[in-house]
């Protein structure tokens, strides 16, 4: 397993999106997107919600198909792949975070558990992350209190970012 997990080992594939666009109705999720992603590198996609972050991925998986453009794997299009043949991992967004916890709880959870900060210095840490993704007003409500106010989900995506970067320094 140690190679597998090797970061040094070059593993995946290429990816490019090649001026990719999806509408829904008559609003456009995915407007002319072009994106080289070298093989073995990490990547995020950070913008508001609705931005269509989880629509490109859902693009790059398969599980949507574009109006307009292309995805390339090592040089290969892949457009008319099904999703089960592209060799392709999704993590959704909704699983990051623990149910009987709130947001701020949820976010203090990885930093009560990874280091020995004070209570106050958590909070403070909590309260600085929190808003950082624009959450602040949210850390009393449950992950399962925040699908409703989310157009895609984006707020328990950021519940969950927040929970990771919280213990990050
Ligand atoms: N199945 C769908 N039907 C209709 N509209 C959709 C659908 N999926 C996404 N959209 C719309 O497309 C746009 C992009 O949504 P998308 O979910 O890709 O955004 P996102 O960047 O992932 O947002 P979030 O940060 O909330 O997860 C939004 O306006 C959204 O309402
Ligand atoms: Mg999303």
């Amino acid at each position: 397993m140690i190679g597998v997990l090797d970061p040094t080992t070059p593993r995946g594939a290429k990816i490019q999106l090649r001026n990719l666009s999806r509408r829904f109705g008559g609003q456009a999720a995915v407007d002319d997107i072009s994106l080289d992603v070298p093989a073995g590198s990490f990547v995020s996609l950070l913008g508001p919600s609705g931005s269509g972050k989880t629509t490109t991925l859902n693009l790059i998986a398969g599980f949507l198909a574009p109006d307009a453009g292309d995805i390339l794997f090592d040089d290969r299009s892949v457009t008319d792949v099904p999703p089960h043949h592209r060799d392709i991992g999704m993590v959704f967004q909704s699983y990051a975070l623990f149910p009987h916890l709130d947001v701020a709880q949820n976010v203090a959870f990885p930093l009560k558990m990874r280091t020995k900060l004070p209570k106050p210095d958590v909070e403070r840490r909590v309260a600085e992350t929190l808003a950082l993704v624009r959450m602040e007003d949210f850390g009393g409500r449950y992950p399962r209190q925040l699908w409703r106010t989310a157009a895609a989900g984006g707020d328990g995506a950021s519940a969950g970012f927040a929970s990771s970067l919280a213990t990050d320094g």
